[in-house]
């Protein structure tokens, strides 16, 4: 029985978590192509309710169908799927976890074949022919983006979720804002590091708004975009002061975006193996400045190390993404003393080019999301060229 991580935590908006560990978003590409929560996803998110895990956040759901991450993602614009979302806050809710939903715009981190005319703060392109040269969004379509983030979360109130968070990692359209890299504006909206962070403060304040003062409200943030010229930790400090002063619930910290992939661990530091958390040294600093709950996401493998994170009070709660693809029910059979840790599978073809680019992490865990949704076991030995063959439509080199 390890006791910390399953000690109960109550956020400022008063509501209580029953333990620390969170299930963080993972997105499942499990939906119908427009959208709707399925049957798999049912089964999918009853398998994670029997983990007990304090939060369940749900993978990415987009607010604009006309903007969207990946084939098959969750789509919450209006109240078209209300009853789908309604059947999957009881399955997950079953054992007394609390099923946010994770509210996201790909901004220019759109796929073309997804997205042919993409928006975000500025129009600077990924680097990449996979995606379109993004739009600046107008004053006014800033406003509607912001107004639809709002209408998510309150979606996610009207199902019976239990909350709702930005995400604002990883090079999404919040990220897009808050780097000096892909924000160029010249208007409120860009410019000083204030300005950049304007757009996920009057997201949080209209979904604020909207939901009322008793909803747990929270973000997803980077601790850094690893890039140069990009949001850096000293930005990340000051935005996590920001959010702390409008009364947030609790913020995430993750790193990294899909040009520089940290969250997964492909730019873990020496000094920080030991602790294996890849963004610890950041929240230790973070911890000191502010008073809202805070979770750390990426790396945590071991029971030990995560209660030693929660009793020597450097995070509230523990985020897990890719154990819970191995090992649904993982935060309770940690609670419970049943499991020591959540090693992964090494996930390798052999091609270093191909292993080092770390192309497969994401799609070879997907799919593991695909075996869980049917019924099936996750399949350690799941085959990586699978991965690729599907991934890049070419057969093995
Ligand atoms: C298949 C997969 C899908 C993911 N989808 C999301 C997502 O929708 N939103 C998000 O914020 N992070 C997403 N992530 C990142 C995870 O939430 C998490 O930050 C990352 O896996 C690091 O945590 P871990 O080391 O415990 O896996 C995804 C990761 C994987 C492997």
């Amino acid at each position: 029985m390890s006791e910390s991580i399953g000690k109960k935590i109550t956020l400022p908006c008063g509501v209580e978590i029953q333990n620390r560990i969170a299930k963080s978003a993972l997105s499942e590409g499990m939906a119908t192509p427009d959208g709707c929560p399925t049957p798999a996803l049912f089964k999918l998110y009853e398998e994670w309710g029997k983990s007990e895990a304090g939060i369940i956040f749900s993978g990415n759901v987009m607010i604009d169908h006309k903007h969207l991450v990946n084939a098959n993602v969750m789509i919450a614009e209006d109240d078209t799927y209300l009853e789908s979302y309604k059947k999957l806050a009881i399955a997950a809710q079953a054992h007394g976890s609390q099923l946010w939903m994770q509210i996201n715009h790909p901004g220019r981190q759109a796929p073309k074949y997804l997205d042919k005319a993409p928006v975000s703060a500025s129009d600077i392109a990924m680097p990449s022919k996979v995606y379109n040269q993004p739009t600046p969004l107008t004053e006014a379509e800033i406003w509607d983006v912001i107004d639809r983030y709002g209408n998510s979360a309150l979606i996610a109130k009207e199902s019976g979720m239990k909350g709702a968070q930005i995400h604002g990692a990883h090079g999404y359209l919040v990220s897009q804002f808050l780097s000096g890299l892909t924000n160029k504006r010249k208007d409120k909206w860009g410019g000083s590091l204030e300005n950049r962070a304007r757009f996920a403060i009057e997201i949080y304040r209209n979904m604020r708004t909207k939901v009322g003062p008793d909803f747990p409200l929270g973000i997803k943030i980077n601790s850094a975009d690893f890039q140069r010229g990009a949001f850096t930790e000293e930005e990340s400090m000051e935005v996590i002061q920001m959010l702390n002063d409008e009364k947030m619930d609790l913020i995430e910290v993750s790193g990294g975006t899909y040009e520089r992939a940290a969250m997964v661990g492909t730019m873990q530091k020496e000094s920080t193996k030991s602790r294996e958390a890849y963004f610890m040294d950041f929240i230790v600093k973070v911890k000191q400045k502010v008073t809202v709950p805070l979770m750390l996401t990426g790396g945590f493998r071991t029971a030990e190390i995560m209660s030693s994170a929660i009793d020597n009070g450097e995070v509230d709660m523990i985020g897990l993404g890719r154990p819970f693809c191995m090992y649904p029910q993982v935060s309770k059979e940690l609670i419970e003393g049943i499991r020591k840790d959540c090693t992964l599978p090494q996930i390798k073809t052999g091609v270093d080019k191909i292993d080092q680019s770390g192309m497969l992490v994401t799609p070879w865990y997907m799919f593991q999301l695909h075996r869980l949704g049917a019924g099936l076991g996750a399949d350690p030995n799941m085959d990586p060229w699978m991965v690729y063959e599907k991934v890049t439509g070419k057969s093995r080199p």
